[in-house]
């Protein structure tokens, strides 16, 4: 008996699926960098099957490779070696709402859209938000904490997770702070795993903490004559406005994004612009800011949008920028610094990347009021990806060591997975380094769980898989 046959026997209710193209499905997030190679793919019901595939895993030393929506950018959720796939898929129901706590607890398989759908049905939000509301789970985002639109406001998921459940690496089931405001009790196992990128426990529950909808927002889109504006007009809309947003794209990501489908907003074209959305401002407040910009050189043009239609159009040029760049297969830096060292940051990476990069297109954008920067560089067509992504990495880790002088991070939201593991150590010591490859051993004594993703567990960089 194979041990996915027996893992069947075990638990006979379990769907288990291994056809090629489910494989090739399940293999594989948004980066294509891998070629899937999953052994199968188990789509448990229950927290109890769960438990069963960890404690089978540990038994037959088979790697799990847990797995939401797949949407994820630094291949955490990739299987190309073998392992079998825990998609949470099946577990992706509302659990139970208490309005005292204002806490609505989910299963880790619900898309973050339906989780919005749900806070709405009871008056409130949960305010983590970003393009890949659709098809990303809450599991997935609570194992990359993931930051999105709304960070300058709200902050990360981290911020909103009230409890977990989890089961560990031994097969172990924890709830993790059940709900509580107030617990000092000792080290918050919660937000240890919580951007664990799956290496410590799967998720399979979590609390969410819900707020008030915020008061009616409105949305403004700005062209600025420089980059060295940006951070100033950040500054002067921050003391004036209440922002909820503040995104920012440069004149390459909207050519793409109209190529994609999307509106012209300007009848004339700018280097850089700015998506911001501020939350009970009157009209003339939001006027008045963007005069003071114009008439400080700050910005050169400007709209606010007059209908929920138009909010959407403006919103669309910024989130719609990874979908129209996803045919280039853009290698991707997601870094982050404190917002106070970003104008002298973005300087110093964008003159380096102007010598690195002189052949290739490189697309600026990223949510900038958090200190967060996506930069991605295109494929040209004509180039191996392994040769395109060789050079890239070159490049990441100059500008790892940029980020390692200006006290920044290699992963500011999407997480390490296998993208970034080369360039870990330029955000964290060899002293912070040992620390968890100790506590995943003690979550994960076998290493069965995402093995060779966000670091591996004896201090080595293995190369993981095949490069498709
Ligand atoms: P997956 O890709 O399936 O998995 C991601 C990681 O989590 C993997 O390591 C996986 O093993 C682990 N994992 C998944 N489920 C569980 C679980 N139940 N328990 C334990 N581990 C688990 N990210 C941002 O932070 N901000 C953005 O603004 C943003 N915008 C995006 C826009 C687009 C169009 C796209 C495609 C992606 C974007 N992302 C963004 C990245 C991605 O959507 C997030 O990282 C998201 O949190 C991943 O969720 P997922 O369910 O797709 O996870
Ligand atoms: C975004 O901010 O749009 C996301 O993080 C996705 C990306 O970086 O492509
Ligand atoms: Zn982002």
């Amino acid at each position: 008996m194979t041990p996915l046959d027996e893992l069947a026997r075990r638990l006979p209710e379990l769907v288990l699926r291994t056809s090629a193209s489910d494989l090739e499905h399940y293999g594989r997030d948004w980066t294509r960098r891998w070629t899937p190679s999953p052994l199968a793919i188990a789509l448990p019901s229950s927290s109890q099957e769960v438990q069963g595939i960890v404690r089978w895993a540990n038994e037959h030393r088979v790697a799990l490779v847990p797995s939401g929506g797949r949407t994820g950018l630094s291949g955490g959720a990739v299987a190309a070696n073998g392992e079998l796939v825990v998609s949470l898929e099946k577990m992706n129901r509302a659990l139970g709402f208490d309005p005292v706590d204002r806490i609505l607890t989910v299963q880790a398989g619900m898309a973050l859209e339906a989780v919005h759908a749900a806070a709405q049905a009871q008056g409130l939000i949960y305010p983590v938000d970003f393009a890949a509301r659709g098809s990303c789970s809450i599991g997935g985002n609570i194992a990359t904490n993931a930051g999105g639109i709304r960070v300058v406001r709200y902050g990360n998921t981290r911020e909103w997770i009230a409890g977990l459940t989890v089961v560990t690496g031994t097969g172990e089931v924890l709830e993790l702070n059940r709900g509580l405001v107030k617990n000092s009790s000792g080290y918050d196992l919660r937000q240890l795993l919580i951007g664990a990128e799956g290496t410590l426990g799967i998720v399979v529950e979590a609390q969410l903490r819900l707020t008030d909808p915020p008061p009616a927002s409105q949305v403004m889109l700005l062209a600025l004559p420089s980059f060295e504006a940006l951070m100033q007009v950040f500054a002067q809309l921050r003391a004036r406005l209440t922002l909820s947003a503040f995104e920012f794209f440069t004149d390459r990501a909207l050519h793409h994004v109209i190529a994609h489908g999307a509106q012209r907003p300007f009848g004339e074209e700018y280097p850089y612009y700015v998506v911001t959305e501020f939350d009970g401002d009157s009209p003339e407040a939001a006027l008045a800011a963007f005069e003071a910009l114009v008439e400080a050189g700050l910005a050169v043009d400007g709209a606010i949008a007059q209908s929920q239609a138009q909010a959407a159009a403006l919103w669309r040029l910024r989130e719609g920028i990874t979908e129209s760049l996803a045919r280039h297969l853009p290698y991707k830096n997601d870094v982050s610094v404190r917002i106070g060292t970003m104008p002298a940051f973005l300087a110093e990476i964008q003159a380096l990347l102007g010598q690195e990069y002189p052949h290739f297109e490189v697309v600026w954008f990223g949510h900038i009021g958090d200190g967060n920067l996506h930069i991605n560089v295109l494929k040209p067509e004509a180039m191996e990806n392994a040769d395109f992504v060789r050079e890239c990495g070159r490049v990441t880790a100059l500008l790892a060591q940029v980020l390692l002088r200006h006290g920044g991070s290699i992963s500011a939201e999407h997480g390490i997975g296998l993208v970034k593991k080369p360039y870990l150590s330029s955000t964290r010591t060899p002293a912070e380094l040992a620390l968890m490859r100790g506590v995943r051993r003690v979550f994960d004594p076998n290493g069965i769980l995402n093995p060779h993703k966000l670091f591996d567990a004896d201090g080595s960089v293995s190369v993981y898989g095949e490069t498709a």
